[in-house]
């Protein structure tokens, strides 16, 4: 059996104000009025028995819309009381499966064209994870990012994986030519996962299986969730295993993490943009840019943002101070 788990239970710190907790940005309807969600399960379901959700309790409703208002089918979902991360989520999601369950874990803010490319590469991963390995996506990088993790790859194999490296190690890697992004989607068996998380993060395994066993229904508890240390799945696992593999996603890929995939995603599409890489989104108000190069604007109706294109990590940095003033 094969099993897309869609992982949905993140903010989207770094696109605030766009982004809030009640509604962040995998459920913006901003592309040609779908969202990053619906278009991850409608790519996914063809090649998946089960769609299972790991969300939380803030978009439990949002999911629900999108999966009926696009008629997406028939799906399971977890509902987390906080979100932990994601070496937590995929936990749920594999405690919940049997172990033999091929788990094909996708994030839901990515923007990919489905295709030959990309149904080759999933078949692929599919094959590799039957034989016990854990599985990821490499595409070549086209610039020294550092929201990524980077593959060292040797065909297939990989001799090391390197959660989101500092400007001066992503350079070194964009530079070699020998390390692939991290896609950020996963596949590999529930058993072989639970195992390798066990190994490297006992402490996430034991709390995350307490919080599953104690789940109410699809529900699951606030208190014991709270005791699961939060961490990511690649450093938790992926940097760790020995079991790690790659396929080469050759597919267009687009993470819509910050404003700068945003601003890169619109260029595409041919949106207006004054030529010194300045951008408005989200108003009609007429602006004009003088000496100023780069300069993002991103306009709500309670919150103006302004920032540098190449400052979009840091917002982050933003919601997490205004969350902690709340
Ligand atoms: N259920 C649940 N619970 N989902 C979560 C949680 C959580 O606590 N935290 C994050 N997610 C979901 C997000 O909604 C997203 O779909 C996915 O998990 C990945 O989380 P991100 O927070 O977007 O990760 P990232 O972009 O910083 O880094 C990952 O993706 C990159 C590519 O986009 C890593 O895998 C990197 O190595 C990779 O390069
Ligand atoms: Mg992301």
């Amino acid at each position: 059996r094969i099993v897309n788990v869609v992982l949905s239970g993140g903010v989207g710190s770094r696109l605030w104000p766009l982004s809030r907790k009640s509604r962040p940005k995998q459920y913006l309807p901003i592309f040609e009025g779908k969202t990053l969600f619906q278009k991850t399960v409608a790519r996914n379901r063809l090649y998946a028995d089960e769609i299972l959700v790991v969300g939380n309790k803030d978009n439990y409703e949002l999911t629900r819309k999108d999966m009926e208002g696009d008629n997406l089918g028939p799906y399971t979902e977890l509902v987390e009381a906080s979100p932990r991360n994601t070496a937590a989520a995929i936990a749920f999601s594999a405690f919940h499966c049997q172990e033999e369950d091929i788990l094909f874990v996708t994030p839901s803010d990515h923007l990919i064209s489905p295709g030959d490319a990309y149904e080759a590469a999933v078949k692929r991963a599919i094959a590799l994870a039957t034989e016990e390995n854990i599985v990821t996506f490499g595409l070549k990088p086209s610039h020294p990012e550092t929201g990524y993790g980077y593959i060292e790859a040797l065909g297939e194999d990989v001799k090391e994986f390197h959660e989101k490296p500092g400007l001066e190690r992503a350079n070194y890697f964009f530079k070699n030519g020998g390390y692939l992004w991290n896609s950020g989607m996963f596949c590999f068996k529930a058993g072989v996962f639970l195992e390798e998380l066990r190994k490297y993060e006992t402490e996430i395994f034991d709390q995350a299986y307490a919080a599953y066993m104690l789940k109410k229904q699809i529900f699951l508890p606030q208190k014991e969730s709270l005791q699961i240390p939060s961490l990511s799945v690649d450093y938790a696992v992926m940097e760790r295993s020995k079991k790690i593999k790659v396929v080469s996603a050759d597919f267009e890929w687009s993470d819509m993490g910050s404003f700068e995939a945003i601003y890169d995603y619109f260029k595409e599409m041919g949106h207006y943009l004054d030529g010194s890489g300045n951008m408005v989104i989200g108003t009609n108000t007429h602006i004009e840019f003088t000496g100023l190069t780069n300069t993002l604007l991103i306009f709500t109706n309670d919150a103006v943002l302004a920032l540098k294109k190449e400052n979009s990590q840091e917002v982050k940095e933003v919601f997490q101070r205004l969350e902690n003033e709340r």
